[in-house]
C-alpha cells in the first residue's frame, strides 16, 4: 500500500542496445507474457527504432519512450530530433536530463530543465533523471546535487511541474549491479517529495521512479517504499522474462 495512492510507472530504457530482429523478439516476449497490467509500461527506444516499436506496440498496455530530445522546434540543428517529430510516432514519454547525457554531453541543469520545457509543449511527459556520483554520496552532497537538479527544473517549467514523472537514478548504482538499498532509495525520494509540494499543489500524484540496477530480485522491496512509485530499468529491460517480472511485482503494488 502506498501512502500516495497511484500507479506504478515502469519504463524500460533500452539505452544504445537492440535491432530490428533483436527488438522483434524481445517485444513479442512481452507481449506473450503481458496482459493487462495494472501499472503503466513504458518502452524508451533509441529513435531510430520509434516505427517500428509503435507498430508492433500497437493495441497493447506498452507506451512508447524516447531517450532524449532537442530542446530547438525545428531548424539547423544537424543531429538532433524534436519533440513533434517523436510525437508524430505517438510518444508518450521522453528521458530527459539522463546522466549518461549529463556526463558524455556535458548537459547542465538548465539545458535538461530546457528539455523538460520542450516536451512538455509538445504534450510528452518528460522523465527528468537526476541522482548523485559516488564521490557526491561519499562527499555528503546528495541532498544539494538532487535539489540543485530538480530545482532549475522547477524553476523552468513553473506549475507545469506536475506533468513530470522524476526519476532519482544515483549515478552509482547505474549499469553495476550496486542497488541502492529501499532505505537509501526511500530517503532520497523523501526529499525529493517535499521540494515537488514546495512547489505544486499537486505533488502527490507525481511519479517518482528509481533506477539503478533495479531487476527481478530487488524490485518487490524498492517498490513497497511509500514515495517509489516506479522503476526507470536498464538492463533487465532488455530481458523479457526480467522486465516481466518487474511489470508484475509493480502491478501488485499498484493501485
Ligand atoms: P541499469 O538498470 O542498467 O542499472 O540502468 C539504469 C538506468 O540508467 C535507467 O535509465
Amino acid at each position: 500500500m502506498t501512502s500516495t495512492n497511484k500507479k506504478k510507472l515502469i519504463a524500460g530504457n533500452w539505452k544504445m542496445n537492440g535491432s530490428l530482429a533483436a527488438n522483434a523478439a524481445l517485444i513479442d516476449g512481452l507481449k506473450a507474457g503481458m496482459s493487462h497490467p495494472a501499472c503503466d509500461v513504458a518502452l524508451c527506444v533509441p529513435s531510430v527504432y520509434l516505427a517500428q516499436v509503435q507498430q508492433l506496440c500497437a493495441g497493447t498496455a506498452m507506451h512508447l519512450g524516447v531517450q532524449d530530445l532537442s530542446t530547438h522546434v525545428q531548424g539547423a540543428y544537424t543531429g538532433e530530433v524534436s519533440a513533434a517529430m517523436v510525437k508524430d510516432f505517438g510518444v508518450r514519454y521522453a528521458i530527459v536530463g539522463h546522466s549518461e547525457c549529463r556526463q558524455y554531453h556535458g548537459e547542465t541543469d538548465e539545458l535538461v530543465a530546457k528539455k523538460a520545457q520542450a516536451a512538455l509543449a509538445a504534450g510528452i511527459t518528460p522523465i527528468v533523471c537526476v541522482g548523485e556520483t559516488l564521490t557526491q554520496r561519499e562527499a555528503g552532497q546528495t541532498e544539494e546535487v538532487v535539489k540543485r537538479q530538480l530545482a532549475a527544473v522547477i524553476h523552468t517549467n513553473g506549475h507545469c511541474i506536475s506533468e513530470i514523472v522524476l526519476a532519482y537514478e544515483p549515478v552509482w548504482a547505474i549499469g553495476t549491479g550496486q542497488t541502492a538499498t529501499p532505505e537509501q532509495a526511500q530517503a532520497v525520494h523523501a526529499l525529493l517529495r517535499v521540494q515537488l509540494r514546495a512547489a505544486s499543489s499537486q505533488a502527490e500524484r507525481i511519479q517518482i521512479v528509481y533506477g539503478g540496477s533495479m531487476n527481478a530480485a530487488n524490485a518487490s522491496a524498492l517498490l513497497a517504499q511509500t514515495d517509489i512509485d516506479g522503476g526507470l530499468i536498464g538492463g533487465a529491460s532488455l530481458k523479457a522474462a526480467d522486465f516481466l517480472s518487474i511489470i508484475s511485482a509493480a502491478s501488485e503494488l499498484s493501485v
